[in-house]
């Protein structure tokens, strides 16, 4: 027998809760409202940049930075949208995904025994993401019934020993979007502790009547300390495109382009061409895009509360959480049996804690599906009777 090969540091991460929870999900047949990707395409007239990029020779490897079209793009829908300036050349990095950008950035601002805040529940590569670049993650937690944190807690997590906060707004699993005073008090205390804020903004055009997306880069004092990460696979409904980006001062771009470069080097060059022309879509499409999810969310909503699962609304995102206390199982029993006897698939909520977290009883359903999906989880669901 040869030994054990797996590096310490990767042995406690564990088959991600998604491939579990698909895999059960075809093997009965159920409507999948787990996996946060949509079963739709996005706008026919960005396949057909795709296809153009493609066939006017945009094959090779693109610029590692990217490529200058789409950086233009990013630095003109900074503008556009949040009134922002910044060079496309020296403050923007495309990356592979949102998810490159984050664990670039990980491994380029994290020393070993650097804290790092995550607001718990949080997308489930944050904390591998910290724990791969030696850093210690520091929960505060979104509590419910409306997933906010308390001010007392969020200042009691930063310490001298605390070097980034990583942020993201509108919020996976829970949909809180958070309000400009919330950004305010992560600001100060950034500056107060001379941390550096990490801004996951990838649901920021899914944001539904009331609420706003503040982007702390904005605020006064915050320009040189944050990396805003955003990318295509929400906005434009191509997930598998993988084409993601980082905004922030020169000085961060330098030390997240040195990652970068030597981890995936470069990003799949059509789909950076076909991005730049998303990103430069009219207002309506970002309009509609919103308008049509939160109709979805409402039917979701709807469907959920006749269940009697007590969802909470989501300002933003495309999730919905709904709590399973009623039911007498704990959650992940709940999702498997949801699975098995119902036919609907949703997410439990352990992989989104650390592991010494108190973990309640809800489960994370998605809405970003065709509405024959939805219909169909719709049918099944009325099942559930209480
Ligand atoms: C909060 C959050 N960040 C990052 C990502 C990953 O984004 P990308 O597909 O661009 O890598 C996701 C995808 O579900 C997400 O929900």
């Amino acid at each position: 027998m040869s030994r054990n090969f797996m590096a310490a540091r990767v042995r406690s991460f564990g088959t991600s809760i998604f491939t579990e929870m698909s895999m059960l999900a075809r093997q009965h047949g159920a409507v999948n409202l787990g996996q946060g990707f949509p079963d739709f395409d996005g706008p026919d007239v960005l396949k057909q940049s795709a296809y153009n990029a493609i066939a006017t020779g945009k094959n090779q490897y693109a610029q590692s930075q990217g490529e200058p079209e789409l950086r233009r793009a990013i630095a003109e829908h900074a503008e556009r949208f949040y009134g922002m300036k910044v060079n496309p050349d020296s403050e923007v990095t495309v990356t592979t995904g949102a998810t490159d950008a984050l664990f670039c950035a990980m491994q380029a601002f994290i020393e070993p025994g650097d804290e790092v805040i995550v607001f718990q529940p949080f997308y489930d590569l944050y904390v591998p993401a910290i724990l791969m670049a030696g850093g210690v993650p520091v929960a505060v937690t979104l509590n419910e019934p409306d997933f906010r944190f308390y001010p007392m807690e969020l200042q009691a997590a930063f310490s001298p020993k605390t070097k980034a906060i990583l942020i993201n707004s509108p919020h996976n699993p829970t949909g809180t979007v958070f309000t400009m005073q919330e950004m305010m008090m992560i600001a100060e205390l950034c500056q107060e502790f001379d941390v550096l804020a990490i801004n996951d903004e990838v649901y920021e055009h899914i944001i539904f009547t009331g609420a706003t997306h503040r982007r702390i880069a904005t605020i006064p004092g915050m320009e040189d300390r944050t990396l805003t990460i955003s990318s295509a696979g929400k906005t434009f409904s191509f997930t598998g495109w993988k084409v993601g980006w980082t905004i922030g001062a020169e000085a961060l771009q330098t030390a997240i382009r040195r990652v970068h470069q030597f981890t995936v080097f470069a990003t799949a060059t059509p789909f950076q061409y076909a991005s730049a022309d998303g990103l430069r879509l009219g207002n309506e499409y970002y309009a509609e895009l919103a308008a049509d999810y939160q109709a979805r969310r409402d039917f979701l909503m709807k469907v959920l509360t006749n269940a009697g699962l007590e969802p909470q609304m989501p300002d933003g995102a495309y999730f919905i959480i709904a709590n399973c206390e009623n039911y007498n199982r704990n959650p992940d029993e709940f999702s498997r049996w949801l699975i098995e006897k119902i036919g609907v698939a949703s997410i439990p909520p352990a992989s989104f804690y650390l592991p010494q977290a108190e973990v309640p009883s809800y489960v994370r359903f998605t809405f970003c599906k065709k509405w024959e999906t939805l219909e169909a989880a719709a049918v099944r669901l009325e099942k559930l009777t209480l």
